[in-house]
C-alpha cells in the first residue's frame, strides 16, 4: 500500500476527504495547505483489492477488450475525424496511448500542476475507484483511411457493410472514423475514461455517436443472458487456437494481430417479445431458455446438431431460427454484445432496449455471409430492427514504446 493509500485507508468522511485533497468549500481556489492541485496522485478505493482492484494489461500482442471476458459495462463511442493532417493524427493516437496505459492502471491521466486558475487534467470522478478491469480498444473506419490519404494502405477485404436486407438504419448511429470501446466493471470508470480521451483530443474529433451498454455476468462464469432472457455467447470459440482461426488478421499487411469490428445496433421490441409465448420464443432461437442448449441436447454447450429429425421426419431445430440459420452458413464470428436500456421510445411509447451487437473476425465477410443468412429469413426478425452500424479495422495490439496503430502509419 503507498503513503497515500494508507491515507486514504483511514476511514475518513467526505469533508474532511475534500479539505486533504484541498476542493472543500473554498479550496477550490486554494487549499488550506497552500497546495493548489486538484489531484497529485489518484487515491484508490478503500477496498484496493476486493472491489476492482483486478487490472488488465494495456501492452500485448493483440488489443484488450477484444476476447478479454466480458466486463458488466461498456462506453462505445464513434468520432468523426476533422484533421487531414498526419502528423496531428499520430500525435493525438501517441496521447492516447499515454492515457490509456495510465487509465487501465486506475491512475490520473495526468497529475496537476500547481495552477488552480487552469482546468484539472483529469476530469476526477474515478478518483477513489479502482481500475475495474478497464480495457480500452481502438479501431477506425474505411473513411478514417480516406481522409487522411491512406487509401493505398486499405487491406482489399476493408469496405464499408453493404446494405442487408430489412436494414432501418439511422444515419444518426451509422458511420464514423474511429470508434473507442471502453469495457469495465464499472459504469463510471468506462465512461470517464471515454471522457478524458476525447477531451484530449477535441482539436481533431467530435463525437458521432455513442452507447453505453451492461452485461448480466452474475458470477462471471455464465454466459449473459440478453433482454430475451436467452443466453447470448454460447457458440464463441474458447481456445486461442480457434481465436486464430477465427478473430486475428494474418495476412502481411499493417493488420496483421488485428481483427475487424462489426457493430450493429439492434433495437429489440420488448413488449411484443413478452406476450410472445415460451414455446414460440425457444423457436425463435433453437435452443431452450431456462438451460441455453440447443434443441435435442441437456447442456448448454453441447453441439448444436442441425441433422436431428423428430419422430415425423422433421429437423428438430427449426428451419427459421437463428441459430440454424448463422451456423449453417458454416462461418464462424466471435461476439462480444451488450444490452443497452436508453429510456422510452417517444413515438412508440416502448422501451427504447436493445443489443449493441459487436462481433468480431479477420474477415468483415464472416459477418456478412452470416447476416445475409438471417436476412429475410430469421424468425427474430420479427422482434428486432437494426437501426445502426459499423466496421471497423481494431489494430494489433500495442507494445511498451509504441503507440495505437503505429504500423499503419509506418
Ligand atoms: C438482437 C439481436 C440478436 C440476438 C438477441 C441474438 C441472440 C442469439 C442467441 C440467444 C444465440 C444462441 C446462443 C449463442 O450461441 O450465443 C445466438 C447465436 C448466434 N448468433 Fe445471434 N443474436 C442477435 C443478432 C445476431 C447477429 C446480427 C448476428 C450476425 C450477423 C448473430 C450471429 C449469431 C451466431 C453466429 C450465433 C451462433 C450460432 C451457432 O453456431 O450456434 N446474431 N444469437
Amino acid at each position: 500500500m503507498t503513503k497515500d493509500e494508507k491515507w486514504f485507508d483511514k476511514k475518513m468522511d467526505r469533508r474532511e476527504f475534500l479539505k486533504k485533497a484541498g476542493i472543500g468549500g473554498a479550496g477550490l481556489a486554494l487549499g488550506a495547505s497552500g497546495a493548489s492541485a486538484f489531484f497529485a496522485k489518484k487515491v484508490m478505493g478503500e477496498s484496493a483489492k476486493a472491489d476492482g482492484g483486478e487490472e488488465l494489461a494495456f501492452y500485448g500482442e493483440h488489443q484488450a477488450g477484444i476476447v478479454t471476458p466480458m466486463q458488466k459495462n461498456v462506453y462505445f463511442v464513434v468520432l468523426d475525424l476533422h484533421s487531414t493532417d498526419k502528423a496531428e493524427v499520430i500525435q493525438m493516437f501517441k496521447d492516447w496511448t499515454d492515457y490509456s496505459e495510465k487509465l487501465v492502471s486506475g491512475q490520473l491521466v495526468k497529475e496537476d500542476g500547481a495552477n488552480s486558475y487552469l482546468p484539472p487534467f483529469d476530469t476526477g470522478e474515478t478518483v477513489g475507484l479502482n481500475p475495474h478491469r478497464l480495457t480500452l480498444t481502438f479501431g477506425i473506419s474505411p473513411a478514417f483511411l480516406t481522409k487522411l490519404g491512406l487509401d493505398s494502405k486499405k487491406p482489399k477485404e476493408f469496405r464499408d457493410l453493404p446494405v442487408f436486407p430489412r436494414d432501418q438504419l439511422k444515419e444518426t448511429y451509422t458511420g464514423g472514423d474511429i470508434v473507442i470501446q471502453a469495457c469495465a466493471d464499472d459504469e463510471q470508470v468506462a465512461f470517464h475514461a471515454v471522457r478524458n480521451l476525447v477531451r484530449k483530443a477535441r482539436h481533431a474529433v467530435t463525437m458521432k455517436w455513442s452507447q453505453a451498454g451492461f452485461a448480466a455476468l452474475g458470477n462471471r462464469k455464465e454466459t449473459p443472458r440478453n433482454l430475451f432472457g436467452f443466453k447470448d455467447g454460447t457458440a464463441n470459440g474458447k481456445t486461442e487456437e480457434e481465436f486464430k482461426e477465427v478473430i486475428w488478421c494474418d495476412g502481411a499487411d499493417w493488420m496483421r494481430g488485428g481483427t475487424y469490428m462489426a457493430v450493429r445496433r439492434i433495437q429489440m421490441f420488448l413488449e411484443t417479445w413478452d406476450r410472445t409465448s415460451l414455446k414460440e420464443q425457444e423457436n425463435t432461437f433453437g435452443r431452450y431458455k431456462e438451460s441455453g442448449a440447443a434443441f435435442g441436447q441437456k447442456d448448454e454447450f453441447d453441439e448444436v446438431d442441425l441433422d436431428l429429425k423428430d419422430d415425423k421426419g422433421e429437423p428438430v431445430v427449426p428451419v427459421d431460427s437463428h441459430v440454424r440459420l448463422a451456423k449453417e452458413t458454416g462461418v464462424e464470428i466471435y461476439r462480444r454484445a451488450y444490452s443497452y436500456s436508453d429510456g422510452i421510445d417517444e413515438k412508440t411509447g416502448q422501451f427504447d432496449s436493445g443489443l449493441l451487437f459487436i462481433s468480431f473476425q479477420k474477415d468483415p465477410e464472416q459477418f456478412i455471409t452470416i447476416q445475409n443468412n438471417l436476412g429475410n429469413v430469421d424468425k427474430l426478425n420479427e422482434y428486432i430492427t437494426h437501426v445502426g452500424s459499423g466496421l471497423f479495422a481494431c489494430f494489433a495490439g500495442v507494445k511498451k514504446g509504441e503507440y495505437i496503430g503505429q504500423a499503419l502509419f509506418e
